[in-house]
């Protein structure tokens, strides 16, 4: 059993219930993809953990790449706006694409990464995220693969941060409010 941090008011999802989620999802990803060229892109660094857990859950060979974007910086709140601050190394024509999240919130990020995608030649664009927070979507998205919905609540660990912290805990908790309402 993992410790809670301190500044974690309550634990949502445990290691346990992640790691069962991650097998799932992998089964379901083998399942579905049984020929064709399969890239793998995670949107750092919240995917980061999710994604290297996921390509080890998938039984079939796949390519992986990484995305770095940003439409929050500093603040808690999406500006709207995404910025690419580091992109694909690969030409992605020919190749079916699922893009790897640790949450969808407003949805800006995914639904800007579809189109954007898909106008460089991705044969498909589906979307795989661990968390999913339909309170607080602006943009229409549908999430192919999902782990867990959650309220609209600061959620941390699992890859998900508060200011560049929490993000290596094992689990999904909701952070105090105490330590986000102070900055
Ligand atoms: C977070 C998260 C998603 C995005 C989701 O990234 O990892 O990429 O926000 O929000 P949206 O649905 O409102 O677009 P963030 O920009 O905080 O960077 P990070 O991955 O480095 O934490």
């Amino acid at each position: 059993m993992t410790e809670k941090n301190k500044d974690v008011e309550k634990i949502l999802f445990t290691e346990e219930q992640i790691q069962e989620k991650v097998k799932e999802i992998g089964r379901r990803i083998t399942e579905d993809y049984k020929d064709g060229n399969l890239l793998i892109v995670g949107i750092m660094k919240g995917a980061g953990i999710f994604m290297y857990d996921l390509i080890r859950q998938i039984r079939r060979p796949v390519r992986t790449d990484y995305m770095v974007l940003s439409s929050y910086g500093k603040s808690s709140v999406s500006s709207g706006t995404v910025t690419i601050k580091r992109n694909l190394d690969y030409d992605i024509s020919g190749y079916h694409i699922i893009l790897v999240e640790d949450i969808v919130d407003t949805g800006n990020t995914m639904a800007f990464l579809k189109e954007y995608l898909s106008s460089r030649g991705a044969l498909s664009v589906k979307i795989c995220s661990m968390l999913d927070k339909p309170a607080r979507r602006i943009k229409p998205v549908v999430i192919d693969y999902c782990g867990f919905e959650v309220e609209d609540e600061f959620i941390v660990g699992y890859g998900c941060d508060y200011a560049e912290q929490y993000r290596y805990l094992p689990y999904f908790g909701i952070l105090k409010k105490e330590i986000y309402l102070k900055d």
